[in-house]
């Protein structure tokens, strides 16, 4: 009630109005209940046990964020940030202290302008809906962010975002060139009202820490009319030359002709001696099938690539394929918000490796592979554009010298606490068995992976010591700038999650 009348006050809304969009838990059960899960991307956080928001406000205007906002923090309350719900670790839509969460799935408009080559984009919008509006408009422009359509803008933009045009352009954020945003005081900003470092700050320095982004303005990239793909896939249990392969692609993947983009995964599999460690190699190509087999016959012949392996296809098709690797699914695909509703349990961490690991080393690694159970990595190489652009140009340091970054992956199915400490584990020893061959000093992350084991804040009086430890994973020597900007922009530290970033000491 207090909320209720709080945001009517602001808006000057009817309370009927305003009770629209509000779903308390045991008041409105069933529409609580409907929201509140049909984001969430982690079934390890959609149990009985998880803690919940108690309440959730959906807002259809931007005067009711700017009044979500101003009432939650007189009436004490944490307010979590939830777009597209992506967040490994949930922190978007859990909380271990009592919190209203806003949910911005009503923001979702797209308006693409390709006489500009720009896009103004909702911050609740899927990816796969922004690949789609553009395609509708253009098949020779795309944009560069996850592989995943479901993925939520808001999120995935304020926090760095990369996909398989990683190499030829970069970044998500290196591609925003505006932005509204709602600050602590319900102020409605774009960027010339929030000035350059609060600009800087949202574009890789997460969402959730400085104020509720409403939408970015991106620029849009030219993609050729024709794109190839492959996947080809080599076991270590058949004599294909895995090893030697995985070796060479460590030498080479961030130096191959930056319209290439070739991702390794490497998963432990059944084989009929048992068990055995598969490398994958997915690619994409922004141009025709003859060349990049000619690209790859020179700087790659351990792969062992064919014209037959190939398929060429528009980038639209493209980005279906990367969600299933299979070809022929029509692009509307890219509108569905369930995607069939499939939902794992899961759990991810990140690393960089910044000199290629030795056959030795590697020939180790498949050892601990299969010795942790069903953990897979996937290796997404660097160089190209990302080798181009300075650490500090956006708050996402790790660029230059890295030539890959991992993707820890443990998923599973079914609800069983066994089945979690197992997998919880698994990925905890393999990241600890990783050290020898990944950056150091710090051990970089990827704050998009979200991995709260490096690190948590309990926003009391040594908030910015424990956010410095997760900090320097995440952004490097570009911490203390964020710092800076949240102690300018949100000195009472309103908006805050587990790892967000801390206010300066006073
Ligand atoms: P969610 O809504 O959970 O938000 C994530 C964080 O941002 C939270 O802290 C939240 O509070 C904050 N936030 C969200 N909206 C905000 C807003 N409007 N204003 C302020 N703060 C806001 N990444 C990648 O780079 N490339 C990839 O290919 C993929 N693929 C992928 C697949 C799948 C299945 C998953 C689950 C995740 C990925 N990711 C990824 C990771 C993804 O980019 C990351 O989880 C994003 O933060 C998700 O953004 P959402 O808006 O969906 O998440």
């Amino acid at each position: 009630n207090s909320l209720l009348k709080c945001i009517s006050k602001s808006t000057a809304e009817h309370p009927k109005t305003i009770s629209a969009i509000l779903h308390a838990q045991f008041v409105n059960n069933d529409s609580y209940t409907q929201v509140l899960r049909s984001l969430i991307r982690n079934r390890r956080f959609n149990t009985s046990a998880t803690h919940k928001p108690t309440i959730i406000i959906t807002p259809t205007r931007e005067s009711h964020v700017s009044a979500a906002i101003t009432c939650s923090k007189s009436l004490g309350r944490l307010l979590k940030i939830r777009s597209g719900g992506h967040d490994y670790d949930g922190l978007s839509y859990v909380s271990h202290v009592p919190f209203f969460m806003l949910d911005l799935f009503n923001f979702r408009s797209i308006d693409v302008d390709i006489a500009t080559e720009t896009a103004w984009v909702q911050s609740g919008a899927m990816l796969g809906e922004l690949y789609y509006r553009i395609w509708e408009k253009s098949n020779l422009h795309g944009f560069p962010a996850g592989v995943c359509p479901t993925v939520g803008v808001g999120g995935h933009l304020s926090g760095g975002g990369y996909g398989n045009l990683l190499r030829k352009y970069g970044l998500s954020v290196d591609h925003i060139i505006d932005a509204r945003i709602v600050d602590v005081q319900g102020r409605v900003l774009d960027r010339e009202s929030m000035g350059e470092d609060l600009f800087w700050a949202i574009r890789g320095g997460g969402g959730g820490s400085f104020g509720v982004i409403l939408s970015f303005k991106v620029r849009l990239v030219r993609v050729p009319a024709k794109v190839t793909v492959f996947r080809v896939d080599k076991s270590r249990d058949l004599e294909e030359n895995m090893t030697e392969a995985v070796h060479k692609w460590l030498k080479i993947a961030d130096k191959l002709d930056n319209n290439l983009f070739i991702r390794l995964h490497l998963q432990p599999v059944s084989s009929r001696g048992g068990k055995t460690v598969r490398a994958s190699f997915i690619a994409e190509y922004l141009g025709d099938a003859d060349s990049l087999v000619s690209i790859l016959d020179k700087d790659f012949p351990e792969l062992g690539l064919t014209r037959a392996n190939c398929t060429e296809m528009r980038w639209i098709e493209s980005v279906s394929y990367w969600h299933q690797y299979t070809f022929g699914t029509p692009n509307e695909m890219l509108l569905d918000r369930n995607l069939g509703g499939t939902v794992d349990f899961l759990k991810r961490k990140s690393d960089y490796i910044r000199t290629p690991i030795s056959k030795r080393g590697l020939e180790s690694l498949w050892e601990k592979m299969l010795e942790t159970g069903e953990i897979g990595l996937v290796l997404n190489p660097y160089g190209g554009r990302m080798s181009e652009i300075a650490a500090s140009d956006t708050p996402m340091p790790h660029r230059a010298g890295n030539i890959c970054k991992i993707q820890y992956q443990a998923n599973w199915t079914k609800e069983s606490s066994e089945k979690e400490a197992q997998n919880i584990n698994g990925i905890r020893e393999l990241y600890k068995f990783m050290k020898q061959f990944v950056s150091k000093s710090p051990r970089g992350a990827y704050l998009n992976y979200r991995d709260v084991d490096i690190g948590i804040n309990h926003h009391g009086e040594n908030s910015y010591k424990e956010g410095k430890v997760y900090g320097r994973k995440y952004f490097m020597d570009n911490f203390d700038r964020l710092v800076k900007v949240k102690t300018a922009v949100d000195p009472d530290n309103f908006f805050r999650n587990e790892q967000s970033i801390p206010t300066l000491p006073s």
